[in-house]
């Protein structure tokens, strides 16, 4: 290795993230020196002016113009944590045109923006990384780029959200309804005011987006994922799936199909036996499976201060590049242009729940409209109605097009006997 030198970084933003960097810097400093061959040095820290003298206080550089850091030549790799979409691009693009590689954490820049941001780190012979863009602390991308390189994926489960893994953990272990739950959410700060990014599956679907386009080798955005959030998850639905022996969860989806990279975000009914049934409350996981490796599971914490160790090890990857002059060893691996899967021919098992008219003929009428649609049945169970003279019935499918299940609810609707279709949901076992 060349001579030691320090390698003088800039932090746009100090908030949870950067904040955590921030002090993980200070307290590894001897083992992240020795590591990174080199000290990493906090050359700026960019905040806002209000924020400025709270970090002057405890002895560290701040500005609040981005200019500072962009036109300091001593500063290699700006690292941002500012968050949103809009300032951050334009910040990293500035960063590498510049000549300045970049570390993020940013999911939603690089589900929408990924391709314009490594084609600029490509052009500016820069390093653009982002470990801490999917599941916080949990080392994924590093992994499926470099130590799963051999492998040919095909499918990758990841519960990335922890904010809905902890709603829906609590819905399971107390019985509470969601209303309630995300109250209790909001209460201890995983879920914001306006929780819907989470909820409605938004905040993993940028996160299956960008690890689809690395496992799959093709760019996935943001808008090619399909998406429905938890909010109308019921105790009801979350028994029942227990009953069947499954656990109700946010899954991410990416898979390998004949008719594309078939990637979305839903809720699912999991096996309890899968590996990632037992990941709960906060936890985040991403389950991989692949040739050579068949099954390998990644887990950890998800979000809050312990992101600070992918962030970091990011920074200390390039200032190890920087000094082999390898700078850019990591760039872009979408080799291929895939088509994305339309939902409709994505495969699965369905659990549907229905309201019906508890009388003669009416399972024989809702057998008879799923075969014409051309869905198989593994399972029908009856249970009594709160409902007078209603029941209950819970549908478990054979593996089936999600086409075929749009053609069994539209004839479901027209029978009289139905009421409600209350639930669909798809299994995963
Ligand atoms: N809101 C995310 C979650 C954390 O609940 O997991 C940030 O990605």
């Amino acid at each position: 290795m060349a001579e030691k030198q320090i390698t003088k970084i800039g932090i746009l933003g100090a908030g949870t993230i950067g904040g955590s960097v921030i002090k993980v810097l200070q307290d590894n400093k001897d083992i992240i020196t020795q590591r990174a061959g080199t000290e990493i040095q906090i050359k700026n820290i960019l905040v806002l002016p209000h924020e400025i003298p709270a970090l002057q206080e405890k002895g560290l550089p701040a500005t609040s113009n981005f200019e500072d850091i962009l036109n300091d030549d001593e500063i290699s790799i700006v690292v941002e944590l500012i968050g949103g979409v809009k300032a951050a691009k334009t910040f990293m693009l500035q960063a590498m045109e510049h000549g300045k590689s970049v570390v993020t954490a940013n999911k939603d820049a690089v589900a929408q923006f990924g391709g314009e941001l490594f084609d600029a780190a490509e052009k500016n012979h820069v390093e653009f990384l982002f470990e801490a863009s999917v599941g916080g602390a949990i080392p994924i991308i590093m992994p499926l780029k470099n130590s799963l390189t051999a492998n040919r994926i095909t499918e990758i489960l990841g519960i990335v959200n922890g904010t809905t893994n902890y709603m829906l953990t609590k819905m399971t272990e107390d019985g509470a309804d969601y209303d309630t739950v995300l109250k209790e959410a909001q209460a201890k700060g995983y879920a914001e005011a306006n929780p819907a990014a989470d909820v409605e599956g938004k905040d993993a679907a940028r996160k299956i987006a960008i690890l689809a386009s690395i496992a799959f080798n093709s760019r996935v955005q943001f808008d090619n994922v399909s998406i429905e959030g938890i909010t109308k998850i019921t105790p009801k639905d979350i028994q029942h799936a227990a009953n069947l022996g499954y656990v109700v969860k946010l899954l991410a989806i990416g898979k390998e199909s004949d008719a594309g990279v078939d990637v979305r975000v839903h809720p699912v009914l999991l096996a309890k036996t899968h590996p990632l049934a037992s990941v709960n409350g906060v936890f985040n996981a991403i389950f991989v499976k692949g040739y050579p490796i068949n099954e390998a599971m990644f887990f950890g914490p998800g979000a809050g201060f312990p992101t600070a160790s992918a962030v970091i090890a990011d920074i200390i990857e390039i200032a190890k590049e920087i000094q082999t002059n390898s700078i850019g060893r990591f760039g872009c691996t979408c080799y291929n242009k895939k088509p994305i899967c339309p939902i409709e021919e994505t495969v699965s098992s369905y659990y549907i729940r229905l309201l019906v008219d508890d009388k003669p003929g009416v399972l024989g009428a809702v057998a008879t409209t799923f075969g014409n649609a051309g869905v198989s049945l593994t399972s029908v169970a009856q249970t009594n109605s709160t409902v007078e003279d209603h029941a209950e019935l819970v549908v478990v499918t054979h593996k089936v097009k999600h086409k075929n299940i749009l053609i069994a609810q539209d004839e479901l609707k027209k029978l009289s006997v139905v009421d409600e279709i209350s639930s669909v949901m798809r299994v995963e076992s």
